[in-house]
């Protein structure tokens, strides 16, 4: 394996500064919580080894999420990140081949490729209106493929699938004899129907998610993969056990505090993504410069600088970072053209966010030729 710092870290809010930003639409949370806020009581925890597996009631707290899940079903990790890292370093070795769509969360590519996987990209394309065309991933499953990867609803587009094609690609999976890593750190942000944990459906699946995205809070570290293969959950938890033992209990009893009272906080943040989608909405309607192909889920789309419109992209990004202050994750933290970025319009407040989509209109017209 070998490690090499990925430019969406790099590049990363948290690590260019966040006093440096004046609007921030490169995330791709909803706004970050403040512990005063939540409610958290942390009295009386014993700072000791955790259960390797996860805090037992914070783990059938996800597990209620679906009848035909278990708490032994639920393995918890150190956010989604460490969650893929430990199904991708489980599952393949060097020379195994995966079907992944892309682009991608940086991370669903970047740890198989650089254990030596055999990469076939699933590409998504504006034109398709970064479509998961599901019989159609399914038909590229060859005899080789060990993994299907795929994130929904998907980081940087928002596009989705629904409940049908989902079971239609497990029943594929399943036929083909590999298995399927459903990415679903945004599943709660649907803006339609909210699919279940793809992990309830068959034993051949393994969900990822975490508290990360649609809580805001990636400051605990608190994700988990679902899996209701019991051997497969063997060799996870020797993983996570290599990797780093237990969880913090810290991070654990807020997350089980904060998960028990979930429905009030999801209403709260509900409500905030659709105002701030809304805003997004009206404002891409009168660009001329810039389309895209509306998101379905989660917080954040992927549009681009449109090919005849005449602006220089470089000056574009110079413009919009140094003039006004203002943040997006280009396209090359998705190894994607620059004339394409994430605007993630769910951590911004909404002026924030009114703010930095006029900065983008403003960058645009002042960095065409
Ligand atoms: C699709 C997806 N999966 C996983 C992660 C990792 O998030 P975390 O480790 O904070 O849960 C991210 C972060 O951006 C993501 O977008």
């Amino acid at each position: 394996m070998r490690y090499r710092r990925m430019p969406i870290e790099v590049e990363s809010p948290e690590q260019f500064g966040y006093g440096n930003i004046d609007c921030n639409l490169a995330e791709s949370s909803v706004t970050d919580g403040l512990i005063s806020d939540l409610g958290i009581n942390l009295d009386g925890l014993v700072l000791m080894y955790g259960d390797h597996y996860g805090k037992p009631e914070l783990r059938e707290l996800i597990a209620a999420e679906h009848p035909n899940l278990q708490p032994d079903d639920v393995l918890m990790t150190v956010g989604a990140a460490a969650a893929l890292f430990i199904v991708s370093t489980s599952l393949l070795q060097a020379g195994d081949r995966l079907l992944v769509a892309f682009p991608n969360y940086a991370t669903n590519i970047e740890t198989p490729r650089q254990m030596g996987c055999e990469m076939d990209f699933y590409p998504l394309t504006f034109d398709n209106g970064f479509r998961i065309d599901v019989d159609d991933i399914a038909s590229r499953i060859t005899p080789q493929t060990k993994l299907v990867s795929l994130t929904c609803p998907h980081n940087p587009t928002g596009s989705m699938i629904t409940e049908a094609e989902l079971m239609r690609l497990i029943a594929a999976v399943e036929a083909k004899g590999c298995r399927l890593l459903f990415d679903e750190t945004y599943r709660e942000m649907s803006f339609g129907k909210v699919l279940p944990p793809a992990a309830a459906l068959s034993p051949s699946v393994i969900s990822v998610s975490s508290l990360s995205k649609t809580y805001g809070l990636p400051g605990i570290r608190m994700g988990w993969l679902i899996c209701r293969d019991k051997t497969l959950m063997q060799t996870f938890l020797a993983a996570k056990e290599q990797i780093f033992i237990s969880n913090s209990v810290v991070d654990e009893e807020i997350a089980y505090q904060f998960l028990a009272r979930k429905a009030e906080h999801l209403q709260r943040i509900r409500q905030h993504i659709d105002t701030n989608f809304a805003i997004t909405k009206a404002w891409m309607a009168e660009q001329t410069d810039f389309e895209w192909v509306e998101p379905q889920g989660g917080c954040v789309c992927f549009p681009r600088i449109k090919p005849d419109s005449g602006v220089d992209v470089e000056k574009f990004y110079k413009l919009l970072n140094t003039i006004y202050k203002t943040f997006t994750g280009p396209g090359h933290w998705f190894e994607s053209d620059r004339a394409h970025m994430r605007v993630g319009f769910g951590w911004p407040s909404k002026d924030e966010l009114s703010r930095g989509l006029a900065n983008i209109t403003q960058a645009l017209l002042a960095a065409k030729d």
